[in-house]
């Protein structure tokens, strides 16, 4: 690659307008289909208070360092998370193949995207089964039935994943003010006000008492090691690190003076609040309908839940409420998926943005064609006994993330000029930040040694 890498090219992709927009966007690429499905189900089944007090110990060991790490790289960077790479290498005289941080992070982003697409699409189109009442009074069966039917369905797949990947590159394509920025302070405000309802609905309908008592109760019987793992696991696909968005996102942040330390902090307690309401009100409206058996991963959302709702008092008005936010928490994540590829094409190439997520959307959407299938044409057709959407779920989860955020602890730990991180950060020899240092340095990798290792296992 021949550019001629100079800080200072700021502004190419744009800039966020306030520090608050940076934070409802990181937020917003944090809160996703992790949260929603993921997070709720894993916390209940490995023992609830006592998996959220080790997930939360995660967050602080590899979640939170390495998130400031990556947002500290993108605005000294200012570019790219590849061109920012590249950039800080040279700034800190070492092998330009630290840029592969970034190339690792583009290419996990753009697989993720195709399947997450495929996912998302299934939310939309419960969106409309809720909105036209298909959803009234079903049983247990019929639920598995209707999501049975839609998975065996390509062509039902194609139409929805098609219109989630329109929505994401029509808001990729606007660019960072005009397109991330503002759909941002539209989206944001919304997931949170429809939240709110839906907390307040599952208090007042669901079985709060029975929905606190399972994600919360403290069992530590439950808790083993794969579910440590588990939680480790999370802790970083949830706060989105690993894949250079929040290098991306970093690199729009405005005003230099903001306290990182109080900026990454106020994005992961959101993060970690919202997983915690969505699943009190998850199974709250779960547990008020005790014939209702629990499901794991899609089957939660996409089969349990739609018979609680189908049998409560204007259920489904609150599961279109519930659609529309597992919807937008998706979309909120996906445009951060494609936006360190476009800005590194735009920085590269000076295309157009619209033209080159156009393009680069078209991509995506043909590799999620693999995930349509794998439901249904090639559900037998397996690697390692894996399905294609499986598989790539697995390779960018359990190893892509995980390298990426190793190699971002070791570069910030080890090989960037100290003096560089100092200016950004303020002083890493006493205080918080020393403490951020040490365990990026010493905890963080070996963590995430242990977490690619056992996967690979
Ligand atoms: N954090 C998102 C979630 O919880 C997923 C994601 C990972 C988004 C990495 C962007 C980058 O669903």
């Amino acid at each position: 690659m021949s550019v001629d890498v100079q800080h200072g090219q700021q502004g190419i992709n744009g800039i966020w307008s306030s520090r608050w927009i940076f934070i409802l966007a990181a937020t917003g690429s944090a809160v996703g289909l992790g949260n929603l499905w993921k997070f709720p189900y894993v916390a209940g089944e490995h023992g609830g208070g006592a998996f959220v007090l080790v997930y939360v110990v995660c967050i602080a060991l590899i979640g939170i360092p390495i998130l400031l790490a990556e947002v500290m790289l993108g605005r000294r960077g200012r570019m790219s998370p590849i061109n920012s790479m590249l950039y800080l290498a040279k700034e800190s005289n070492v092998s330009r193949w630290w840029s592969c941080i970034g190339y690792t992070g583009v290419l996990a982003g753009l697989l993720t995207l195709s399947f997450y697409s495929v996912v998302a699409g299934w939310s939309l189109h419960y969106v409309v089964l809720s909105l036209t009442n298909k959803l009234y009074q079903i049983s247990a069966t019929d639920s598995k039935l209707v999501f049975n039917a839609l998975l065996k369905d390509p062509w039902q797949l194609i139409f929805w994943h098609t219109v989630f990947m329109l929505l994401t590159i029509s808001v990729v394509g606007a660019g960072v003010i005009k397109g991330l920025g503002r759909a941002i302070s539209i989206m944001m405000p919304l997931l949170f006000i429809l939240l709110f309802v839906l907390l307040g609905y599952s208090t007042f309908v669901g079985d709060f008492e029975a929905g606190w008592r399972f994600l919360f109760s403290f069992d530590t019987s439950k808790l083993t090691w794969a579910s440590i793992l588990d939680a480790l696991g999370h802790a970083f696909f949830t706060l989105s690190v690993g894949m250079g968005v929040m290098i991306a996102y970093g690199a729009y942040m405005p005003e230099k003076k903001a306290s990182l330390g109080r900026t990454v902090l106020a994005v992961t307690v959101l993060d970690t609040l919202i997983a915690l309401m969505v699943g009190l009100a998850i199974f709250s409206i779960v547990f008020a309908n005790p014939s209702i058996k629990l499901s794991s991963g899609p089957g939660l959302l996409f089969v349990s839940l739609p018979v609680a709702f189908g049998n409560m008092v204007m259920g489904q008005l609150f599961a279109v409420i519930f659609f529309l936010l597992v919807a937008i928490a998706a979309l909120s994540s996906a445009i951060s998926l494609i936006e360190p590829a476009v800005a590194w094409l735009v920085e590269y190439k000076g295309y157009k943005r619209y033209r080159l997520v156009f393009v680069l959307g078209f991509i995506i959407w043909c590799i999620g064609l693999g995930s349509v299938f794998s439901f249904n044409y090639w559900s037998e057709l397996k690697l390692f006994g894996k399905t294609f959407f499986e598989s790539l779920s697995f390779l960018t989860a359990n190893i892509l993330l995980p390298v990426g955020g190793l190699l971002t602890a070791l570069f910030v730990g080890w090989r960037m000029d100290r003096d560089s991180v100092i200016d950004e950060v303020g002083d890493i020899q006493r205080g918080p930040y020393r403490w951020w240092f040490r365990v990026l340095r010493f905890v963080s990798p070996v963590l995430l040694m242990i977490v690619f290792l056992t996967s690979l296992w």
